[in-house]
């Protein structure tokens, strides 16, 4: 498959790494499109750089960007989305305390985001992976939502392809679930030492 990552950051080396692991084409778009074409260097696999603008042929869509970031980058991207899988991977957390999330109340930031890009697939995953464990080897879990089964089933097949083991939670609306449950995974990192890089694990 084809995955265009928007952002070229942490989760972007991350989630790069396990598709190009994968065998998937990922192209990295960036605002500042050499950041973009330097993370594709070092992802390698056919990966590529390029600024933000066309969607193009991508299968998959992640928006590797900050919450509001993430909202707007839906915003640009709205009418080029219909019929393809958008995975919002964001945790809208206020940082300065750990302690709430900043969405709409009664409201994910991927319900959000399926508001603002209505035809698009939207699936909430990788959110509870932190970066540097998705970069290092390991079957780490991640937790799938969203309304339509080929969607959640695509993003399922792409993390096994990569090392992971897909979970689906069902529909978009567990979202909530999941950025509250990682708002405490976050919460906790001191009081574990867990400098980001533990990882949420259903044990069977
Ligand atoms: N880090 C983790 O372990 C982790 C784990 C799970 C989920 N997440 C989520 O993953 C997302 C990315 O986190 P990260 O750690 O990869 O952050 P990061 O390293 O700071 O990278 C963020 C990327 O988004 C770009 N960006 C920021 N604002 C933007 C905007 N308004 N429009 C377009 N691009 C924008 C940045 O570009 P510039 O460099 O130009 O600013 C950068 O390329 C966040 O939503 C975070 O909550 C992170």
């Amino acid at each position: 498959m084809e995955v265009l990552i928007a952002g070229s950051g942490n989760m972007a080396r991350g989630i790069g790494g396990r598709m190009c692991a994968g065998k998937h084409r990922v192209r990295i778009a960036d605002r500042e499109p050499s950041k973009a074409v330097t993370l594709a260097r070092e992802l390698e696999h056919e990966s590529t750089g390029e600024a933000f603008e066309s969607v193009g042929d991508a299968d998959i869509v992640v928006l590797a960007t900050p919450y509001r970031g993430s909202l707007e980058v839906a915003r640009r991207w709205a009418d080029q989305l219909a019929g393809k899988v958008l995975i919002d991977i964001c945790n809208p957390v206020d940082t300065a305390t750990y302690d709430r999330l900043v969405t709409p109340p009664d409201k994910s930031a991927a319900e959000e985001i399926a508001e603002i890009a209505p035809d698009a697939l939207v699936v909430k995953a990788f959110n509870t992976t932190f970066a540097t464990r998705l970069s290092a080897y390991g079957a780490l879990d991640v937790f799938i939502a969203g309304d339509e089964e080929k969607a959640r089933g695509r993003v399922a097949r792409v993390c096994e392809d990569g090392g992971l083991r897909p979970i689906q939670v069902g529909a978009l609306k567990h979202a909530r679930a999941l950025e509250a449950f990682q708002l405490l995974h976050m919460k906790v990192q001191d009081q574990i030492r867990g400098n980001w890089s533990t990882a949420l694990a259903i044990e069977y």
